[in-house]
């Protein structure tokens, strides 16, 4: 199925006009976003890890000649641009193609061998569940997914070495954690929050003045994650209590949040968060 774009109507307005700026896509997925930001006018620099979009990304540049550039690699490898950006945009999590494609392993609606990987690179997390240890595997599950047994399904995991979808669903006991545990092998696996981590530093020194970056964000781990980062570049430095505060270099953008009209038709924008902030230096 063809990713439909979360939240885009508030991403725009977050973004204002964008006309002949320079917008980074951080996670071009079905291209829906880059697609919006070349209509209004922009330039777009995309980023995916998943070589599967390249197809749609030519397309774009067809499309759009001379403004638009896609680069196959993880987001944080933007780092290793000089240019200054108008914008950077995050849409995390995976596409609607990823998950439904059975033989990718990120759904346990499909019985596949138990791959996950966004970049089809690097080991899968059947091939990790020989490198973790019961501890990391019960870390993993309780800080990406809460899950509530997770020491009992990391032992199991250890004991099975479920080589499928279907056989790691049969060792979890309750079904209301079978998403939880699949989503927090996938974070892990993917390093999801250390790619956050590493491109997010950079961000300040990627945009202009007056710049925006915008995440929209699908669990509660990357949400917090991007809050306590926003938090931190828009609050003042130095002692509250002393006349002199140096004034923070971001202020926070108000952004909406998704019309009844988009949570009716696209069940992934009920758990979808927008985040924003404006460099103010
Ligand atoms: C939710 S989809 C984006 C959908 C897109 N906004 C659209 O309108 O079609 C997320 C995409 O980001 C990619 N992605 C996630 N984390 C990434 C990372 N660290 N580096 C590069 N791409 C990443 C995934 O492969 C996926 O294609």
């Amino acid at each position: 199925m063809k990713h439909i774009p979360v939240l885009l109507g508030a991403v725009m307005d977050a973004l204002g006009d964008i006309k002949d700026s320079h917008v980074i896509d951080a996670t071009f997925g079905a291209g829906g976003y880059s697609r919006e930001f070349l209509t209004a006018g922009a330039f777009v620099t995309a980023f995916d890890r998943d070589a599967n979009v390249i197809d749609d990304a030519n397309a774009l540049d067809k499309e759009f000649p001379g403004r638009f550039e896609f680069i196959n690699k993880p987001f944080s490898s933007m780092c290793e641009l000089t240019e200054k950006f108008d914008a950077i945009v995050f849409d995390l999590g995976i596409s609607s193609m990823q998950i439904d494609t059975p033989e990718r392993g990120f759904s346990f609606r499909f019985d596949a061998p138990l791959d996950m990987r966004m970049s089809n690179t690097g080991p899968t997390v059947y091939d990790m569940f020989s490198v973790w240890s019961v501890s990391e595997i019960t870390k993993i599950l309780k800080s990406f997914g809460d899950v509530g047994p997770a020491a009992a399904i990391a032992k199991a995991i250890k004991q099975e070495m479920p080589r499928t979808t279907f056989e790691l669903k049969n060792l979890i006991h309750n079904p209301k954690d079978i998403a939880p545990v699949f989503q927090s092998l996938r974070i892990a696996v993917n390093d999801e929050l250390g790619e956050i981590e590493r491109a997010l530093k950079c961000v300040p020194n990627l945009l202009k003045p007056g710049g925006r970056c915008i995440c929209v964000t699908f669990h509660s781990i990357e949400d917090r994650f991007v809050k306590s980062v926003f938090r931190e570049w828009t609050t003042p430095v130095g002692d509250p209590r002393m006349p002199v505060m140096v004034s923070p270099g971001f202020e926070l953008l108000r952004a909406k949040t998704p019309t009844s009209a988009e949570l009716e038709s696209n069940s992934r924008a009920r758990s979808a968060h927008i985040r924003g902030v404006v460099k103010s230096y």
